[in-house]
């Protein structure tokens, strides 16, 4: 992940297929590599106490190493000599004494105090910057935790729980494909329980592989968080006077929510147009949608070519920081800079102006994201109203049954209120 800026949850599993590592032990590597991939942030202000030079000039190697032997000390159960003693063991094999003995030397000195302990020395005070001290304890950039400060109105004790359960591991989400499948019947087959709000959901029981499982191998279900079925399922639900046979998706790979539209279109006599701009995304749209009313178009949804005040319903999931599904992908807080957001804010507007050329009169777009950031949420929103005169409506009626929904007129989920993503939803009309 280092080396090749890749994907936690895509490496880990195949590498433990590959090794033949199941069972406990797959179960032990798993929290290892997850755990100190999402809290490298402290992690790194421990370890940058104990070491004699600059984390900057430690090899990668050993850095990593480092990581790993903090996490055990100060998140695991790990007895301390022996997460000392397989780390050094560990470096000694790869590297040679020299960098056991650093690296030994380092890991002693962090073990000398637990979790708490170690809170107190290198984290802010909770008095001068109560963000950055929530931010450090749970293990999220300063920046990310300001942004979730932001979207939940500046509570900081409703912060600490959000970035608490951003920390903590998600459990499995499957959707099953309507009117092939109930979710009380999927949930019997995967041993999994129905979801408390979408009427498609199950939530997998903890360290689930869903991709082993009949149904998901099948297509009777598929792998997505409770929160996209609520925005996916709330656009289809809006009420619309006249035909409803036209449906667009302007952004769709990999094709989740294009999958649970197109089905439910289908039982609706409705079909839906699936734009996606990246060709082999497009293709895995086109899989995700196999024997579905869809067709895949690849090509840039803000130039798409496709006829205007033509579409009853549109959806435009734009592609987003993805800071609402930080829980799902351990690496991605420390990745994500700040910087990100300034091109996605532009292609994020353009996309939702397009999305309105091509809505017919009377009928609804859904704006989502999977991220609270305000800038890429509101603000978008909030902008393009003010550019095109299009009309918001408010959303939290298409969210029957779920609570804390706040004020409106977008419905912002949270992990921590919903056990879902961060999803964003706003609906806009023209
Ligand atoms: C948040 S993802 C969509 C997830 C998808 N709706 C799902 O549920 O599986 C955003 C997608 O928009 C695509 N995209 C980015 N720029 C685009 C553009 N200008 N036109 C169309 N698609 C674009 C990205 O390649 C990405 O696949």
């Amino acid at each position: 992940m280092r080396e090749r800026d890749a994907y936690a949850n895509l490496v880990l599993p195949s590498l433990l297929r590959q090794r033949g590592i199941n069972g406990r032990d797959a179960a032990l590597a798993t929290e290892l590599c997850y755990g100190t991939c999402r809290a490298q942030g402290l992690l790194d202000a421990v370890l940058q106490s104990c070491a004699d030079r600059p984390l900057s000039e430690v090899e990668g190697e050993l850095l990593d190493a480092l990581r790993l032997g903090s996490y055990q000390l100060l998140r695991t159960r790990v007895p301390p000599h022996a997460a000392v003693a397989t780390t050094v063991d560990l470096v000694r094999a790869s590297r040679g004494s020299a960098a056991a003995g650093f690296v030994n030397a380092v890991l002693r000195r962090v073990g000398e105090q637990d979790e708490g302990g170690w809170v107190q020395t290198v984290v802010p005070a909770v008095d001068d910057d109560p963000v950055g001290y929530l931010a450090m304890v749970h293990s999220h950039p300063r920046w990310i935790a300001q942004a979730f400060a932001d979207a939940l109105g500046g509570d900081l004790d409703e912060l600490a729980h959000a970035l608490a359960t951003d920390d903590a591991r998600p459990l499995v989400h499957l959707a099953t494909r309507p009117g092939q499948i109930s979710a009380a019947e999927l949930a019997g087959l995967t041993g999994g329980r129905v979801a408390p709000y979408s009427p498609y959901g199950v939530h997998l029981a903890d360290g689930g592989d869903p991709g082993e499982l009949a149904p998901v191998r099948d297509h009777l279900a598929q792998v997505q968080d409770e929160g996209s079925q609520l925005v996916t399922l709330a656009l289809a639900g809006v009420p619309l006077e006249g035909a409803d046979t036209r449906w667009l998706d302007l952004c769709a790979g990999p094709g989740g929510k294009a999958a649970l539209l197109g089905a439910l279109g289908a039982t609706r006599g409705a079909s839906l147009e699936a734009v996606e701009k990246a060709e082999h995304r497009a293709r895995l749209v086109g899989q995700a949608c196999a024997g579905l009313p869809v067709t895949v178009h690849v090509v840039d949804g803000r130039d798409s070519g496709l006829p205007e005040r033509a579409y009853d319903r549109v959806l435009v999931d734009a592609p987003c920081t993805g800071l609402g599904a930080l829980r799902r992908r351990p690496e991605a807080r420390w990745r994500r800079r700040p910087d990100d957001l300034a091109g996605l804010l532009r292609l994020q507007r353009e996309l939702l102006v397009a999305a309105l050329r091509l809505l017919r009169p009377g009928g609804v777009v859904a704006y989502v994201t999977c991220s609270p950031h305000p800038d890429e949420t509101v603000c978008v929103v909030a902008d393009v109203v003010r550019r095109t005169g299009a009309e918001q409506l408010d959303a939290r009626p298409q969210f029957p049954g779920v609570p804390a929904l706040g004020e409106g007129p977008h419905v912002q989920l949270w992990p921590h209120r919903h056990g879902t993503d961060a999803m964003f939803c706003a609906f806009l009309c023209r």
